[in-house]
């Protein structure tokens, strides 16, 4: 089996290619590496899941696109965006524009969006629903304010809110937790983006709320044709909706596969152990495994695997001495993980 660099064999230049990207956090008395060397990419309209337990750098890595990190974080990488409306973003990192420039502000809000993780505070409790939607359009699409509040009720339309007319007035605190986040998507689909990024859309929400607010995602990415990266913990909203995943743990992307992939042949252990450890509708599971200990932090982690102190297949003298390299098992399939090497074949099915 060959160890190749995963995604280098498309033609195409996909939409977001991101590589090698790290974010480090000054502590105290440490670094911590948050986020330690993460490469893939979104080809245009599909959608790419980054799954993780809490911590492990979901957050930090979708932000860094937008180049929203906190200040704190030093963010360093190659984060390409090939827009198809804009040619002179082609070839630019963004981590090497200006944060708060007009650059990037081109970018952020038009040609990708971002739904945040905190959708309760996200809208601001002073202004109407139909005046932060608007604002965006005004911005990004057009400076006709009658046009704009036309696309404004269009699109609350879209997102399944009836009575437009009247709720375009209404204040955030007059909506329900779902429909606020009906709203958020409202205003991250009003400019049309090629990408949108969710990060963890449904989590505030209950169970059918959840259900429907992913079913309107993808009709709107099927009518849009837009690509999504979806962060989530929950492997149970993956298979609703991705096409790609890419498993995450402590600051790496452990395991990237297409969807059916990962829920039919996983690889890496914490990939299996997420797997078992959550109900799957309809596969009649009896028993959930949850994964035994907790997520390390990342400071003055050694060259051992991170996932080694918690992993039943650990190799001692392999896998806490040495970097772990990423295998490609098939072209689309990559792992991070000794028992995939050429020496441990026989390992696989373990
Ligand atoms: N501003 C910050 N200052 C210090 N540490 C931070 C900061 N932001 C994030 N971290 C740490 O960086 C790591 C990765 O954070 P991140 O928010 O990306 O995780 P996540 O995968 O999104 O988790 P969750 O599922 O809980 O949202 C965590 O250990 C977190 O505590
Ligand atoms: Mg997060």
């Amino acid at each position: 089996m060959k160890q190749m660099r995963a995604n280098k064999r498309s033609t195409e230049q996909p939409l977001l290619s991101v590589e090698d990207l790290k974010v480090t956090i000054q502590m105290d008395n440490a670094v911590l590496k948050a986020v330690d060397g993460v490469s893939f990419t979104i080809e245009k309209g599909k959608t790419l899941g980054l799954v993780g337990e809490s911590g492990c750098g979901k957050s930090l890595t979708s932000r860094s696109i937008m180049s929203l990190n906190p200040k704190e974080c030093e963010t360093t990488g190659e984060i390409l965006f090939n827009s198809s409306l804009d040619q002179k973003l082609k070839g630019l990192n963004i981590l090497d524009l200006d944060p708060t420039g007009k650059k990037i502000r081109s970018i952020r809000g038009k040609k990708i969006s971002m739904i945040f993780q905190e959708p309760m505070t996200a809208l601001s409790p002073l202004y109407t629903i139909g005046n932060q939607i608007m604002e965006n359009i005004l911005l990004h699409r057009t400076k006709n304010k009658k046009e704009a509040k036309q696309i404004a009720l269009e699109m609350l339309r879209k997102v399944g809110i009836s009575d437009e007319e009247k709720r375009f007035n209404d204040y955030p605190h007059e909506f329900s937790g779902g429909m606020r986040q009906r709203v958020m998507i409202a205003i991250a689909l009003a400019c049309n983006p090629e990408l949108l990024i969710a990060d963890e859309p449904t989590t505030a929400l209950d169970v059918t709320i959840q259900a429907q607010v992913l079913e309107l995602m993808k009709s709107l990415q099927d009518e849009l044709g837009m690509a999504i990266l979806l962060v989530t913990h929950d492997l149970g909203v993956i298979a609703e909706i991705c096409d790609e995943v890419a498993v995450m743990y402590l600051g790496e992307i452990v395991e990237k596969a297409p969807v059916h992939e990962i829920f039919n042949q996983p690889k890496h252990p914490y990939t299996k152990g997420l797997i078992n450890s959550m109900p799957i509708l309809g596969t009649g599971k009896q028993r959930l495994e949850p994964i035994e200990g907790t997520v390390p932090l990342a400071i003055n982690m050694s060259h051992k695997c991170g996932f080694y102190d918690r992993c039943t297949h650990r190799i001692q003298g392999i896998c806490d001495v040495q970097a772990v390299p990423e295998t490609q098992v098939s072209s689309n399939h990559s792992v991070r993980c000794f028992l995939y090497n050429e020496h441990e074949e026989d390992e696989q099915n373990a």
